[in-house]
């Protein structure tokens, strides 16, 4: 299965600063974002390019443009939204999605509470993100509501910023085939489901929950 964990030192030093404690609402959100930009930076690299021609102060020349594939960005609420500013600034012709999940805190098991999407969500490649893949039970439950509206499962990559081992395993075994970028997978999930060493709760830490 692909998957990507992105040890540029860039990513992991913003890594670092989201893991500290002390770090605030602001700077955690800041962080995200521009983690989250880095990593769609390394996802689109093998999106298809098209040959364009453009007319410089000197010169008629062949440019590349990636305006063939149509991109949508689809966040996991709450926590997904964090990362969707780093990305639209990169790629502002996304368009973006929504589903709104929330993880039973007895059961852990993820519930669909909103899902609205683009109309031509079928024929777009797919950011799927969240930054937290601690069981792996809300991306392989987006994903699933993904494929359910059309969308190729070779068409999906799924950003996240921190991975457990035990998401990594069964998202894996949900969907062998898929595309993960992570900036790192953690030791393991403690008994309340969250990742440690870990960030804490990042929907909590992004909004100011806590
Ligand atoms: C967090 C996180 C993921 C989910 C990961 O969301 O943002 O969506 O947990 O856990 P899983 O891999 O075990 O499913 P949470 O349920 O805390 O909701 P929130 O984003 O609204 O805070
Ligand atoms: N969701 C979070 O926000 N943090 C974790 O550690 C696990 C799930």
């Amino acid at each position: 299965m692909p998957i990507h964990v992105l040890d540029h030192p860039l990513i992991q030093h913003k890594i670092t600063l989201l893991r500290d404690e002390r770090t605030g609402s602001k700077d955690f959100r800041d962080l995200v974002s521009e983690i989250a930009a880095f990593m769609a930076y390394e996802a689109a690299r093998d999106l298809p390019v098209e040959d364009v021609t453009v007319k410089t102060p000197l010169t008629t020349t062949i440019g590349k443009t990636m305006g063939c594939k149509k991109l949508a960005l689809v966040p996991i609420l709450r926590a997904g939204l964090g990362m969707v500013s780093g990305i639209e600034q990169l790629i502002p012709t996304a368009k973006i999605g929504h589903i709104g999940m929330y993880r039973n805190e007895k059961t852990l098991v993820p519930v669909v509470y909103f899902c609205k999407m683009p109309t031509d969500l079928a024929e777009r490649e797919i950011f799927l993100l969240d930054p937290m893949l601690a069981t792996g039970g809300s991306a392989v439950a987006a994903i699933k509501a993904l494929c359910d509206r059309g969308v190729l499962l070779s068409n999906i990559k799924f950003l996240c910023l921190v991975a457990a081992p035990e998401g990594v395993k069964n998202l894996t075994e949900a969907y062998p085939d898929l595309c993960i970028y992570t900036a790192s997978i953690d030791d393991h999930l403690n008994e309340n489901g969250y990742i440690v060493p870990g960030l804490g709760d990042a929907g909590d830490r992004i909004f100011g929950t806590l």
